[in-house]
């Protein structure tokens, strides 16, 4: 409740900055800009790590050529989405080694996930061609939509430039589930 009150209050500001005449606007003094701290700004770069730039770079709706029917495409590449017997969510622990840690230095990094995602908050070390994963419990997503990105991202986003595992055969089913499990667990270290 609160938080909507907040927001009315400064759309309520934006539309009066708006109202205003441009002389008038030019005259205003200008709201102090908040000097951040180095540690402030390590955080920005880490969380907020995917600007609308990069985001409108990522979007693979761009990416699908002309005359391509989008249903048929993801149609078809929804069909080809096998899934593990004991269901969706498997081992995060599992999930954890599969989703790839760059500090244990390629031996772990079959996912190669932090290649283009941030995932757990301590490795700083993380890409941002995808978005960040970080906090993805919370997001409240379908597990088994998350296995299906992860499977083939295709089924959801045509000409994304995220790789297939499942589909390529790079993650077998029950891995795609752990690494489902270390997205979707609360007790995950991606999501504290
Ligand atoms: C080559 C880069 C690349 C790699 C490697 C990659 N992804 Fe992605 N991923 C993307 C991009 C780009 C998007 C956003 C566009 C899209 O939805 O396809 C994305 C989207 C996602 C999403 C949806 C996020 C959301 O906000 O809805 C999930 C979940 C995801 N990736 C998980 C993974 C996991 C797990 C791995 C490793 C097994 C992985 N990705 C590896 C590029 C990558």
């Amino acid at each position: 409740m609160k938080k909507i009150v907040i927001a009315g209050a400064f759309a309520g500001l934006g539309l009066l900055v708006a109202c205003q005449p441009a002389a008038q606007r030019a005259e205003a003094p200008k709201a102090e800009k908040k000097k951040l701290s180095a540690e402030e700004k390590f955080k920005i770069a880490l969380f907020k790590n995917q600007d609308k730039w990069q985001k409108a770079c990522s979007n693979p709706t761009q990416l699908v050529p002309e005359g391509i029917d989008i249903d048929t495409f993801k149609k078809e590449m929804l069909a080809t989405v096998k899934y593990p017997e004991g269901g969706v969510m498997g081992d995060w622990k599992k999930g954890e080694k599969l989703f790839g840690d760059p500090r244990k230095q390629g031996k772990s990094l079959r996912g190669n996930c932090y290649a283009c995602h941030c995932g757990d908050p301590t490795v700083i070390a993380c890409g941002n061609i995808g978005p960040s994963l970080r906090g993805y419990a919370k997001r409240g997503k379908d597990p088994k939509e998350t296995y299906i990105r992860i499977y083939n991202s295709w089924a959801q986003n045509p000409c994304s430039v995220m790789p297939r595992l499942g589909y390529h055969g790079v993650l077998k089913p029950q891995e795609i589930a752990d690494i489902v499990a270390f997205l979707h667990d609360p007790s995950s270290p991606i999501n504290k």
